[in-house]
């Protein structure tokens, strides 16, 4: 696996940070989808900064595993967990009930989970699979959150960050048929929900404005984890591994989130989108049609029942 060139220098201060000068202590940091992948590389790296880690999946056994191997990796012990399946509305709320009881503040919220599956299934609440996990859990959590969150915009600031991906551009802005009827294409689900991250983030951060709240995205890069293990380039192990050595690695791709939710340059940056590098990245031109974030906006608070105006 592979990093690439040009490493920023903040991304290379951070990795000299010491256990005596830890820039995150006291920030509490919740990450999604943390069990593997990126989820788990950006909990490692936090952990690393000194911050108190809440990892949340939906696999009991798969998360505490994960768990004991960032407590152990990071050398920091405070790291938990949440079982949620993001796929579940109730579920979403139940995890904000549960992080919210045991952390009065929240500093930083990473939307990392993601689907990207081969054939079309719907969520419990009946909604097509990779849009709920990827745009609508994201969006209702945020909102579940947001006391806690303002809590943390109070004690030096919080953080949300998305993690989208390059193939937003591909995204088309059919924000109706939620349920994907009739016929449904494993890409443009994938890249649809991409799309409503970056639409979701901008939206986010004008409604956010002045609160000490920010909302940006990332974009990782071209990452070797499980996302695609349902898709025939990456099902045969030999494919993998080959894969594995053109891609980057998890901790690499990481590095995006880590510099969202840390960089202190950001304090006061919000509705933008940054790559592993701490550049700017410049996102395709639908994700700044404001109509367009306004519908998706409206349609996400309907679906899941709250309303998330600007606290
Ligand atoms: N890999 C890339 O090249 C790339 C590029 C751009 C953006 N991204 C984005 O990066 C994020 C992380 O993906 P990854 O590449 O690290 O993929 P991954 O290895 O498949 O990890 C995805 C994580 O999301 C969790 N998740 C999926 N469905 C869930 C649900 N219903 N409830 C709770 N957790 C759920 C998974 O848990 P389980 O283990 O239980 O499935 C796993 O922890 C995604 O948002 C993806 O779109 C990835």
């Amino acid at each position: 696996m592979r990093d690439g060139p040009g490493r920023s220098t903040y991304n290379a201060a951070l990795e000299r940070a010491t256990p005596v000068d830890p820039p995150l202590r006291g920030r509490v940091c919740l990450v999604t989808g943390a069990n593997r992948g990126l989820g788990k590389a950006t909990a490692t790296a936090l952990a690393r900064l000194g911050a108190t880690v809440v990892m949340l999946a939906r696999d009991e056994r798969l998360l505490a595993a994960a768990r004991d191997e960032v407590a152990l990796e990071s050398g920091n012990p405070h790291v938990s967990t949440v079982v949620a399946d993001l796929a579940s509305f109730a579920d979403v709320r139940a995890a904000a009930v549960a992080i919210a009881t045991h952390h009065p503040a929240l500093h930083v919220l990473v939307h990392n989970a993601g689907v990207n599956p081969t054939r079309r299934s719907l969520s419990s609440d009946g909604i097509e699979l990779t849009f709920a996990v990827n745009h609508l859990a994201p969006f209702l959590l945020t909102h579940e959150l947001m006391p806690v969150l303002r809590r943390g915009a109070a004690d030096g600031g919080a953080r949300v960050i998305t993690v989208t991906s390059i193939f937003e551009r591909f995204g088309r802005s059919s924000l109706g048929n939620v349920r994907a009827e009739g016929r449904w294409i494993a890409f443009l689900a994938y890249t649809r929900s991409k799309l409503a991250n970056v639409l979701f983030t901008y939206e986010l951060a004008e409604r956010l404005a002045g609160t000490g709240i920010t909302a940006n995205c990332v974009d990782p890069g071209l990452v070797a984890t499980d996302l695609m293990r349902e898709h025939a380039l990456f099902r045969p192990r030999w494919l993998r591994a080959l894969w594995s050595g053109v891609l980057l690695a998890p901790e690499a791709g990481a590095r995006a989130a880590v510099y969202a939710a840390s960089a202190p340059a950001l304090v006061n940056v919000t509705g933008q989108c940054f790559d592993r590098y701490g550049r700017r990245v410049r996102t395709s031109r639908q994700s700044h049609d404001v109509a367009l974030r306004r519908r998706l906006w409206g349609m996400s608070a309907e679906l899941t029942g709250v309303g998330l105006v600007t606290p």
